[in-house]
């Protein structure tokens, strides 16, 4: 089935910023307010999309540097994941109402091919499919489990752990049966992580780290999941006991490179202790997406997997979302509510 709609509002990529990290400055964007709407080729299906998921890789794509993706093509809508309903449909698995959730880009109705396409389980708001059944929630899993592989009653620290990656990270550890502490950065984000079941939280901001896990970690630490790299990280890694694993998962502290290089001067704490640090992209396991959306959707189902929401209304909003990520100033998953503006 195929529709009408011609015309909608987007923003397009124009240019590539002048650095790779940091602000986006006028002219890398532009928003258009009466873009064509391309017809529906074989295979392709309309999205009029409702939310957008800003994330750390979205500033990223738009560089003209290869990370797990092309950089986002110039002249065409910048690339983002995002959920929303099917208004037109010429691919067999997806028909009009349809609830998916793919790569649809900074736009309000999308035009791409079904195969990138993931519909959304019923019962589940369609912005879940944007943080915990969707890219927060798989690279929490992945890191944690496959990684990680935190064993009943080990300890487990997760650093920006009340961001939506982090807090995902913290509820699958406690339920894994492990001991978790958190790092974050202000007391209402502490407060938060002790709420999904951390025995304790440490505010960066306020304590000095090594002390804080020595205090509430004498046992030392089996499983570091780190999402901000840099100083945090670099006090956490003599706390490391034998047979650790460190989590590679992001490095959010060393984002804007304006700060200039953070050494790490502790990485030597690794080789007695036998830790193991690795690194891994979510994307490289899309083959694993429908087992790990298996085991996650019933604990969603149940409300026991939960993930702050940090909303903006309206698809001008994106820029500041990613200044909002970027800046650490966000309370959990940034989105943006389209059609609301
Ligand atoms: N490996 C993968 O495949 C993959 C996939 C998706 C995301 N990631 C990574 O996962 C991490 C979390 O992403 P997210 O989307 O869930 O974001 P998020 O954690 O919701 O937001 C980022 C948080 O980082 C903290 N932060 C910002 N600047 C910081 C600094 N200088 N030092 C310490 N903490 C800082 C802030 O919390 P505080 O107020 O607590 O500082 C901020 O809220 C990112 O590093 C991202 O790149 C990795």
């Amino acid at each position: 089935m195929s529709t009408n709609l011609t015309r909608t509002r987007r923003y397009v990529l124009a240019a590539r910023p002048a650095t790779t990290t940091g602000p986006i400055e006028d002219g890398v964007l532009r928003y258009e307010d009466d873009a064509p709407v391309p017809p529906i080729e074989d295979g392709q299906v309309l999205v009029k999309v409702e939310w957008l998921s800003l994330d750390v890789a979205t500033r990223g794509w738009m560089n003209d540097v290869r990370n797990y993706l092309p950089p986002s093509p110039l002249g065409g809508a910048m690339r983002a994941l995002g959920s929303g309903i099917v208004t037109g449909s010429r691919h067999k698995d997806f028909a009009v109402g349809d609830r998916v959730s793919g790569l649809v880009g900074w736009q309000e109705d999308a035009v791409v091919h079904g195969s990138t396409l993931s519909k959304v389980p019923d019962g589940v708001p369609l912005q879940a499919a944007l943080h915990v059944l969707g890219i927060s929630g798989q690279t929490a899993w992945l890191g944690l489990h496959d990684i990680g592989q935190p064993e009943p009653d080990e300890t487990v620290v997760v650093t920006a752990a009340a961001g939506a990656v982090g807090s995902i990270a913290v509820q699958l550890a406690v339920a894994a049966g492990a001991r978790v502490v958190g790092v974050a950065g202000t007391p209402q984000k502490c407060a938060f992580v002790r709420e999904l079941g951390a025995v304790g939280c440490v505010n960066y901001r306020e304590q000095d780290v090594a002390a804080a896990i020595a205090e509430l970690a004498p046992d030392r630490v089996d499983v570091l999941f780190d999402n901000v790299g840099g100083a945090i990280l670099d006090a956490l890694l003599p706390h490391m006991a034998v047979n650790a694993r460190v989590v590679l998962c992001g490095a959010v502290s060393r984002y804007d490179k304006s700060r200039g290089p953070v050494p790490l001067y502790n990485w030597f704490h690794l080789l007695p202790n036998r830790v193991r640090m690795e690194g891994f992209i979510y994307m490289d396991h899309k083959d694993r997406f429908a087992e790990i959306e298996a085991d996650l959707l019933p604990r969603v189902r149940r409300g026991e997997l939960r993930c702050q929401e940090h909303i903006l209304d309206g698809l001008k909003a994106a820029p500041e979302g990613i200044q909002v990520l970027l800046s650490g100033s966000n309370n959990g998953k940034v989105l943006i509510r389209l059609g609301s503006d």
